[in-house]
């Protein structure tokens, strides 16, 4: 994080100042209007010859009057009531508005409210420093940043930096996701992914295991190796665990689609196709992010999140269209597209999860299809479920947070076109069938019991080629942020009452639309098995042991 942020009682020259206007064109709050009356009205001058019309994000620059003070911004807010999402945007707006040349800023806040915000000076300053982020590890000139300051005036110091401490957590999280996506497939294997989940991770007291090629094997997770066998680099099944909650309270699960890289296998893509697929990880590192800023915050939750990692290669070992897999779950799958290899990876992440944990809850994150971005483009990403009343409240989390999504349907008839003449499932359809990312979320609810369960397809929005508020082109950490929302409001009273309102408006039980599979066998022993030896594996390694103590005792 390349910005200092700091919160003050009193106005302090800097090299830039923001300050705000009304939709009526007014300057808000004392401090600017201070500022500007102490330096004949320069402020107000400037608006009234200006070209802005008092909407929402409209901004100038003023040349300032006296030698302190390099630059004004006057930044506008609209008539709108302003969302907690709004003000990080003006975080992110006064990012970009700042001169190169400024190294220090202060913002004058004061004045502006909002209903939905917890604490406009740490918010704003949270959406500039997002947006500040750029991936320049292989560049070997740095783009240097100038600003290295940034200043809020706050009615409540300490609240703004309680606060602070909280959403700076959630920012190096995002960072962290945002990175992990960005790595090339050359550097961020299976198992340097691994590698860098345990020291991010163990550090924090998470308990971290990885499960090598031989122990997914003896889990039998055949439609994961199945994938991974093209491959020169062996797989990963990582599994995260913090203890937050009470012993006996279910913990809610994360899995992420963690191809580390989707050649398409020997249904091999072609240009432009395979350009981002360093990105098919993205669920994978959404979860490892939603984790850290979890064990950061010291989450009251007990939280899982899992991640099989994986490379899809082509090669004489490489699977073949027309093979048959074994699941975990003792489902078989025919293969008819190789590159259709996410939803097999998944489908042993989430029978593995939902079997071991029982958790209250499942959200899985895939960068599953490229029809999510001919339904939804990069604006919102795709939300199929089981449970309204899970929809619900991520939908509500997505709205709050700004990474949005938009639940799109499942129905019985979806199920018929993923059955096979020779296997249980086929990961394909019929060409006609159409509904690709529809009919993936199908096949992957076949490997989900009797719990509520999501899964967002984030194809469109893991990586964006326009600029947002708060994010720049490339790689957007997308989940984070959503997902820590949504774990906030478990918390919130009131957004829970909102929650199981609408819910029961929607006039659907939860318990009532959880599909059920019975018919298939339970491989709960193996996991037993495999989970006796990595315990005496981590018995010899202390480290890891020590970690998972000190996350019991918090
Ligand atoms: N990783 C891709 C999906 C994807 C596409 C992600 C574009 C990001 C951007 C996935 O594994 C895939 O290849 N899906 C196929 C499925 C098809 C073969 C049924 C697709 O969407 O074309
Ligand atoms: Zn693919
Ligand atoms: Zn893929």
């Amino acid at each position: 994080m390349c910005l200092n942020v700091s919160y003050l009682s009193t106005f302090e020259n800097s090299d830039c100042i923001v300050a705000f206007i009304s939709d009526k064109k007014e300057i808000v709050g004392k401090t600017a209007v201070d500022l500007d009356s102490e330096n004949n009205s320069f402020i107000s001058r400037a608006l009234k010859h200006s070209e802005i019309n008092g909407k929402f994000g409209e901004s100038i620059k003023i040349v300032s009057p006296t030698d302190d003070i390099k630059c004004v911004i006057a930044l506008c807010i609209g008539d709108r009531s302003l969302s907690q999402k709004d003000i990080e945007d003006l975080g992110g707006k006064i990012f970009t508005c700042v001169p190169s040349y400024c190294r220090s800023l202060f913002v004058c806040c004061d004045g502006i409210s909002s209903e939905e915000c917890d604490d406009i000076p740490a918010r704003l300053c949270y959406g500039a420093v997002l947006k500040s982020w750029q991936f320049d590890k292989y560049k070997t000139t740095k783009k240097e940043c100038k600003l290295q300051d940034v200043k809020a005036i706050s009615t409540n110091i300490d609240t703004s930096y309680k606060i602070w401490k909280l959403l700076k957590n959630l920012i190096s999280a995002v960072f962290m996701t945002r990175e992990l996506v960005s790595e090339p497939a050359n550097t961020l294997t299976p198992a340097s992914f691994a590698d860098r989940i345990m020291n991010e991770l163990l550090p924090l007291g998470v308990k971290v295991e990885v499960f090598d090629e031989t122990e997914i094997r003896h889990l039998g997770m055949g439609a994961l190796l199945g994938v991974s066998q093209g491959s020169d680099n062996p797989p990963k099944f990582v599994v995260m665990n913090w203890n937050g909650g009470s012993e006996d309270e279910a913990p809610i699960a994360f899995v992420g689609k963690g191809v580390t890289f989707d050649s398409g296998g020997l249904d091999i893509k072609t240009y432009p196709h395979m350009e981002g697929m360093k990105g098919d990880m993205a669920g994978a590192a959404a979860v490892v992010g939603l984790m850290k800023v979890v064990a950061l915050n010291e989450c009251k939750k007990n939280i899982v999140c899992v991640a099989g990692l994986v490379e899809n290669m082509p090669s004489g070992k490489a699977q073949k269209s027309g093979d048959i897999v074994t699941s975990m779950s003792g489902q078989t799958i025919e293969v008819l597209n190789t590159d259709a290899e996410g939803r097999l990876t998944l489908a042993d992440a989430l029978w593995y999860t939902q079997d071991k944990f029982k958790p209250q809850y499942m959200v899985d994150l895939a960068t599953l299809t490229g029809a999510i971005l001919y339904c939804l483009g990069d604006e919102y990403a795709g939300l199929f479920s089981n449970s309204d009343k899970l929809s619900k409240m991520l939908e509500i989390a997505g709205e709050k947070s700004g990474e949005k999504l938009w639940r799109l349907p499942m129905n019985d008839y979806y199920d018929s076109t993923i059955e096979s003449s020779i296997a249980d499932l086929k990961n394909i359809t019929s060409p006609g069938v159409k509904a690709g990312s529809i009919t993936a979320a199908h096949f992957l609810k076949k490997f989900v019991n009797n719990i509520e369960w999501a899964h967002l397809d984030i194809a469109g929005v893991e990586s964006i080629s326009r600029n947002l508020d708060t994010v720049n082109s490339g790689a957007t950490g997308f989940g984070v942020r959503l997902l820590y929302q949504f774990l906030e409001s478990f918390d919130c009273n009131d957004c829970s009452d909102k929650m199981k309102n609408n819910a029961e408006k929607l006039g659907q039980s939860a318990a009532k639309s959880a599909q059920t599979n019975s018919n298939v066998s339970s491989k709960k022993e193996t996991i037993a098995a495999v989970q006796q030896k990595q315990n005496e594996k981590q018995g010899a390694n202390g480290a890891t042991q020590a970690n998972a103590n000190a996350n019991a005792s918090k």
